[in-house]
């Protein structure tokens, strides 16, 4: 007797034991293999209760089978005054019903699934419950993606991905970084020919300039001219001064490279228009001009003027900023603006261009404003989510681009060490600056990829 109870505690011990190794050493498979049908198991279980908590399920009017308490008046009864008999009946009761749940499927760092809405619920409902829900489950975050007629896929991420981030910035296709990782596991790239213009703000310490190098480093391997903007003093950008086919350190400087880059617009826009070509990616190969990716660093600095004779040139400095925005997209021109606040407070021009920036990079902001002047009038789980980063985690950012969804990332570390190593070892692919703006038969380039 007492030997088989020894086995069966020997047993138990090996197998406890050699869980806790799995789980140890091989957590991935661990996951996919004990711990996501346990949670599934475990959701399913819970659903009507979670639900019901969240504020979720919905009262219908069912048939069911229940008791029902019957008077009886009868000879047995007749000195009592009634008794009352128990008996099943059918009749309509109210039940509360969970939205119905699709299959789980697991992800890396949790699982997603679809539930099918009842009838007057929006998204909105589920994007209200989700912080309840993410408790309940005892997850990180649980959010609402792919929203469809009727249904809504529910993601839940066990722990914050964001703590470690470990990307490459290189993707090997023309015009697309990726600077870091999404909170749903999955790689942040951003690709210029789908978002052209990006505007990246924060407060100081938040990430900014890492964002910046990390995208410069993304590029620079690729056949493009880089451009900085770097009204600091050149502090920042400097290092990285072999990749770049320009670089401005004051705002005169800027006024220069801009008024150069709108002439190279106009000039792209007559080789288009010459082929019939509604962009440059419609012309031949052969007349392909190479894309330029201007980085302004502290874009507040461009608007910022010690007295009124400064007027003049910060008007044309927005002015051309706005019109190379407004063109770019079409003419491979493509803008990343950081700064700490982009209001209208810098000056006229400046809400303008903004809303040119469709790419949004809300990092921490010391302000609900700036978030809400960053993301635009986006959903407010968004503002909540950039006004609460916190400080001790810089590059952890809330990204938007223009089809309206949101999610919280970081942007991988690059140090300027490795920024500047990128800018050195890619220093041969740097076209000159009056190649990028000279006539339009010196900025071909057949060795930019078709990208159409
Ligand atoms: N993604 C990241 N992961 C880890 N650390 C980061 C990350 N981004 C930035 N940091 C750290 O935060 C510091 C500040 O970052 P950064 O210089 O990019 O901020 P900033 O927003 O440009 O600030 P400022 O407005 O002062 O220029 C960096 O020195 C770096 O150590
Ligand atoms: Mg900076």
């Amino acid at each position: 007797m007492n030997d088989t109870l020894f086995m069966v505690l020997g047993a138990l011990a090996a197998a406890a034991a050699g869980l806790w190794a799995w789980r140890r050493w091989h957590p991935a498979s661990f996951w996919y293999g004990i711990g996501f049908p346990m949670r599934a198991a475990l959701v399913y279980l819970t659903w009507r209760h979670v639900a019901s908590g969240c504020g979720l399920t919905r009262h219908r009017r069912r048939w069911r089978w229940s008791l029902d308490a019957v008077p009886v008046v009868g000879s047995a009864a007749r000195n009592a005054a009634t008794v009352v008999e128990h008996k099943r009946r059918m009749r309509r009761v109210d039940v509360e019903r969970a939205p119905r749940l699709g299959v789980l499927r697991p992800t890396r760092l949790g699982w997603r699934m679809r539930v099918r809405l009842h009838d007057g619920q929006v998204p909105a409902d589920y994007e209200r419950a989700a912080e309840g829900i993410a408790h309940a489950w005892r997850v990180h975050s649980v959010r609402v993606v792919d929203v469809g007629p009727g249904v809504v896929t529910l993601w839940a991420t066990m722990r914050d991905p964001l703590t470690e981030v470990t990307v490459t910035p290189e993707t090997g296709e023309l015009l697309t970084v990726r600077p870091g990782k999404l909170e749903n596991g999955a790689d942040w790239v951003i690709d210029f020919r789908t978002v052209p213009h990006w505007l990246i703000a924060g407060a100081t310490q938040s990430g900014k300039s890492n964002l910046a190098n990390v995208i410069i480093k993304g590029l620079a391997p690729q056949p493009l001219a880089l451009v900085g903007f770097d009204l600091k003093g050149g502090v920042e950008f400097t290092p990285y001064r072999p990749r770049l086919s320009a670089l401005a350190t004051t705002r005169a400087e800027c006024v220069a490279l801009l008024g150069d880059l709108v002439a190279e617009l106009e000039r792209r826009m007559a080789v288009c228009r010459e082929h019939g070509a509604r962009n440059v990616w419609g012309l031949p190969a052969d007349l392909r001009p190479v894309p330029v990716v201007l980085l302004v660093d502290e874009v507040a600095e461009l608007f910022l003027m010690a007295d009124k004779s400064e007027k003049d040139e910060v008007a044309k400095t927005a002015t051309a900023l706005l019109r190379v925005a407004q063109l770019g997209r079409a003419f491979a021109v493509y803008l990343i603006v950081c700064g700490q606040r982009i209001g209208s407070d810098l000056g006229p021009g400046v809400t303008a261009l903004r809303a040119q920036l469709s790419g949004r990079v809300c990092h921490r902001v010391n302000d609900p404003e700036t978030a809400t002047m960053t993301l635009g009038d986006m959903d407010p789980a968004a503002l909540d989510a950039a006004r609460a980063i916190p400080a001790e985690t810089p590059g952890v950012c809330v990204t938007a681009g223009q089809d309206g969804s949101w999610h919280r990332a970081r942007s991988v570390y690059v140090g300027e060490a490795g920024a500047e190593q990128a800018a050195r070892d890619h220093a041969h692919l740097t076209p000159a600056w009056a190649e990028v703006t000279g006539s339009s038969v010196a900025v071909l380039r057949p060795d930019v990829p078709d990208a159409a």
